[in-house]
C-alpha cells in the first residue's frame, strides 16, 4: 500500500490505513527518531477505544476546525444541520439578531453561526453557555482559534446562565443537549466512555421519555426567552420526536416541525414563539 514502513506498521496496528494516515500526519513536526514511538503510543490508545478525534486534538465542523479534548463532546455531523436551520432563520431575521447556544461544548454551533454570519456580511450577537467550566475554557480557546472573539461565553445551568435582559429577546435559541438515557449508556460504543457523561446522559422526561429531561427543560423555557416570532432549534434523541413535539405544543410554541438528520433519523425540533 505504501513505501513508508512506519505508515504500514501503523495501518496494521490500527487495522485502518485511513486512521494511520491521519495520526502520522499529526506527527509531522516530531523529530524522526521519536516518531515511531509516539505513533505506536497513539495507536495503543486508539486500540483501547480512545476516539481518533481526541488523539488528533482537533476536528472539523462545517467551515471551522475545532480543538477537541475530553472536556467536551466531539461535534457530530448531524449537528451541522442545526446550524443550517439557524442560518436559514437568520437570513429572514430583522437586523440586530441575538443567537444563543445552550450547552455549547467545544462551541461548535455558536462559533459556526458567528463565523458563517460574518462571512455573509451580517453581524449577529452570539452567546454560548455551558455548565461545564472545562467545556467553556475549550470553547473560549476555539473562539480565538477561529477568530470569533465577539461570542460571549456564560457559565450556568441552561437558562440560569442568561442575563435577565435577554428575556423575550432571543431571535434563535439553539441547543444540542444531552439526550442519552442513563440505562442506555452501557450499550453505547466504547468510544463514548471517553466523552464527558454530562455531555451525553440526561434523566428521563416528566412524561417518562428516556433521556428527555434536558431537552424538555430547554423547550419549556423557550417561550420566556425567545423574542416574539423567535425560533427554537433543539437536537434530540431518535425516539424523542413525539415527546419534543408534544412538549412544544404544551408550552405554546407554534409552527412546530421536526427534522430528520442525513441518516433519516428524527433529530431536530424547530418551533417558534407566536408573535
Ligand atoms: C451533547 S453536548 C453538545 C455540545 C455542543 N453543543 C455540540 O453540539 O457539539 C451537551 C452539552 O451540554 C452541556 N450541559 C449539560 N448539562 C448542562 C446544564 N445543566 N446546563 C448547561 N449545559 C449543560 C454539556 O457540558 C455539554 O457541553
Amino acid at each position: 500500500m505504501t513505501a513508508d514502513p512506519l505508515l504500514a506498521e501503523l495501518a496494521k496496528a490500527l487495522d485502518s490505513p485511513r486512521e494511520a494516515l491521519w495520526l502520522l500526519d499529526e506527527l509531522g513536526d516530531v523529530a524522526p527518531g521519536a516518531r515511531r514511538e509516539q505513533a505506536l503510543a497513539l495507536a495503543r490508545r486508539r486500540r483501547d477505544g480512545e476516539p481518533l478525534q481526541y488523539l488528533l486534538g482537533h476536528w472539523p465542523f462545517r467551515t471551522i476546525d475545532l480543538l477537541v479534548d475530553g472536556r467536551a463532546l466531539i461535534p457530530r455531523p448531524e449537528t451541522e444541520l442545526l446550524v443550517d436551520l439557524a442560518l436559514d432563520v437568520l437570513s429572514f431575521a430583522p437586523g440586530s439578531a441575538v443567537v444563543c447556544d445552550l450547552g455549547c461544548g467545544t462551541g461548535a454551533i455558536a462559533l459556526s453561526v458567528a463565523v458563517e454570519e460574518r462571512a455573509r456580511g451580517t453581524v449577529v450577537d452570539v452567546l454560548a453557555t455551558d455548565v461545564s467550566r472545562g467545556a467553556l475554557a475549550l470553547a473560549t480557546r476555539n473562539a480565538e482559534r477561529v477568530g470569533a472573539m465577539s461570542v460571549t461565553f456564560l457559565e450556568g445551568s441552561w437558562y440560569d446562565a442568561l442575563p435577565a435582559a435577554l428575556e423575550g429577546a432571543i431571535t434563535v435559541l439553539c441547543s444540542n443537549p444531552p439526550y442519552v438515557a442513563p440505562g442506555e449508556r452501557p450499550r453505547l460504543a466504547r468510544e463514548l466512555d471517553f466523552e464527558p457523561v454530562i455531555a451525553l446522559v440526561a434523566a428521563d422526561g416528566t412524561d417518562g421519555t428516556p433521556g428527555f429531561a434536558a431537552v424538555e427543560t430547554i423547550i419549556e423555557g423557550a417561550p420566556r426567552w425567545l423574542a416574539p416570532g423567535g425560533t427554537l432549534l433543539v437536537e434530540h434523541g431518535a425516539d424523542q420526536r413525539a415527546a419534543a413535539l408534544a412538549c412544544a405544543e404544551r408550552v405554546g410554541l407554534v409552527a412546530r416541525r421536526d427534522h430528520d438528520d442525513l441518516a433519516g433519523i428524527p433529530r431536530i425540533l424547530e418551533a417558534r414563539r407566536p408573535r
